[in-house]
């Protein structure tokens, strides 16, 4: 099986006649997740959640590139058939378009992932156009941008003032002018969000937006149970952090009582068949 492509994900405009199913994506941060969600998903997103989902941080502001690097290149290994992006983290790339291809193909070098997210509208269209007419291919971010969490001051939702939502509503035009093959449209009054997904020529991929945009995107922990964060729009199909507690606990209690390890978990002196 080969690994999809961003043009065929570019390709899937499901809101259009002939676009396709919509397109499915979920947060990786290792080989081993990556493994378990690839068959399910068109792209995996290593992303700058990963501050705080895997490393406990208050916000994706003090991820670095580093980090970014070891994840994409665990997601990428763990994986055969979605396409991997990678979230350029703050200060990364906001600076100047040389600044954010350079960091850019640094990523790309190191993990082998096909393209990088980054957040922005007006403001990082060139960098958009700079990295794409370069061999990079870019998703946009628009709406709540969380790296921009000391400017807005919150997570709220987005587009509920007539300014503001005019002013996503040009970042969208912005960035998919510049030749983003995607935008992940986030935390938006839903009128917007379909209005935009009608308004430009790529995907547009919701996480607290509407079921009408092109494809969804979660934080897998999220939908699994596995993060105590609870956002409107996160769904959450499993409990897993429910579930590790328990596992945790009859482990616990087994030690406690020396039944475990049990008779099948010792070896003896003599070699048994399972050994
Ligand atoms: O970092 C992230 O997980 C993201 C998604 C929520 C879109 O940017
Ligand atoms: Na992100």
């Amino acid at each position: 099986l080969k690994r999809l492509t961003v043009p065929a994900m570019r390709a899937r405009k499901s809101s259009r006649e002939g676009g396709g199913d919509p397109l499915v994506m979920l947060t990786a941060y290792t080989a081993r997740n990556a493994q378990l969600l690839d068959p399910h998903c068109d792209m995996l997103l290593v992303g700058d959640s990963l501050g705080q989902v895997i490393y406990g941080l208050p916000s994706t502001v003090p991820v670095t590139l580093a980090m970014m690097a070891a994840h994409g290149a665990a997601v990428v290994r763990g994986s055969y058939h979605a396409v991997v992006v990678i979230d350029m983290p703050f200060g990364s790339y906001e600076r100047s378009p040389e600044q954010a291809f350079d960091s850019a193909a640094w990523l790309l070098k190191e993990t082998g992932a096909a393209a990088v997210k980054l957040e922005g509208g007006e403001a990082m269209a060139p960098t958009v156009r700079f990295l794409s007419e370069r061999g990079i291919p870019v998703m946009g971010h628009i709406g709540l941008t969380p790296q921009a969490v000391n400017v807005l001051g919150g997570y709220g939702v987005r587009g509920r003032t007539e300014a503001e939502a005019a002013k996503i509503m040009a970042d969208a035009a912005a960035i998919d002018a510049a030749g983003a093959f995607a935008m992940v449209l986030e935390g938006v009054v839903e009128p917007i969000a379909v209005a935009i997904t009608h308004a430009v020529s790529c995907p547009v991929i919701g996480i607290g937006a509407s079921a009408q945009c092109d494809g969804q995107v979660l934080v897998a922990e999220d939908m699994l149970g596995m993060f105590d964060r609870t956002a409107r729009f996160v769904k959450r199909y499993d409990d897993l952090g429910a579930r590790i507690q328990d596992a945790a606990a009859r482990y616990a209690a087994e030690v406690k009582a020396r039944s475990f390890p049990g008779v099948e978990q010792v070896y003896a002196a003599k070699a048994r068949a399972a050994d």
